[in-house]
């Protein structure tokens, strides 16, 4: 299955795309999560892209398409896999289509933007391995440290308000065009983002069969 994973920034895609890759034994490729390692190893990818990062705004096209050329070229994707966070542009969408790659099903996580300012405020993510954790929703065991490798718990810097708010802004101007993008093809399915991670991962489970 190859599948991509639209939604607007904290809709839920990360934490619905750990759980469709364990189900299907296909790899999640989140291009936010290999340029924040690109960052955190401070390679050119990372230096390149920070301060797109940082202020909110999308890494330029023809950056993030290199990424996934290269990521997708690895031998396990010969099986799919799912796409999170990318295509993000329709210049993104239309150099998919070019690789040859055929997409089966593109999911749409939907959610409001009062609530996803709500949930960006309480997500807190470990600064080594970049697992991401809610102090509500999705909290660590003790709270402060990551369960996976023990590092301190922290707040993304792109998860400050004001930088919510601008990358909700890019993602109702240069994102959600592709839903009419992906429209057309009879390949999207809307799921509506619920109140606890285990009710909107039913309804993406069974998007995916419809
Ligand atoms: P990226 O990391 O992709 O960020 P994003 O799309 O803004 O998405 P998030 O990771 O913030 O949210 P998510 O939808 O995965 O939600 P999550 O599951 O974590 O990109 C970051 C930046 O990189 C971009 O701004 C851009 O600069 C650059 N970039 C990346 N890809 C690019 C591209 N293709 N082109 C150009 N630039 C690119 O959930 C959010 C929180 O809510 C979590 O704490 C979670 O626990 C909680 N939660 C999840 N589901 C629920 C639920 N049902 N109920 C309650 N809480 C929930």
């Amino acid at each position: 299955m190859k599948l991509i994973l639209l939604g607007a920034p904290g809709a839920g895609k990360g934490t619905q795309a750990e759980v469709i890759c364990e189900k299907l034994s296909i790899p999640a490729i989140s291009t936010g999560n290999i340029i924040r390692e690109a960052l955190r190893n401070s390679t050119e990818l990372g230096l390149k892209a920070k301060s797109y990062m940082d202020s909110g705004k999308l890494v330029p096209d023809d950056v993030v398409i290199e990424i996934i050329r290269e990521r997708l070229s690895k031998e396990d994707c010969k099986n799919g896999f799912i796409l999170d966070g990318f295509p993000r542009t329709v210049p993104q969408a239309e150099a998919l289509d070019r690789m040859g790659i055929v997409i089966d099903r593109v999911i749409d996580i939907e959610v409001p933007d009062e609530k996803i300012e709500a949930r960006m405020s309480g997500r807190r993510v470990c600064g080594k391995c970049g697992a991401s954790y809610h102090i509500d929703y999705k909290p660590s065991r003790d709270g402060v440290t990551c369960d996976a490798c023990g590092e301190k718990l922290v707040q993304r810097k792109d998860d400050a308000p004001e930088t919510v708010r601008e990358r909700l802004r890019v993602y109702h101007e240069q994102t959600e065009p592709l839903k009419d993008y992906y429209r057309g093809t009879g390949k999207l399915r809307v799921v509506i983002g619920q109140e606890e991670v285990a009710d909107t991962t039913r309804e993406t489970l069974k998007a995916l069969e419809a």
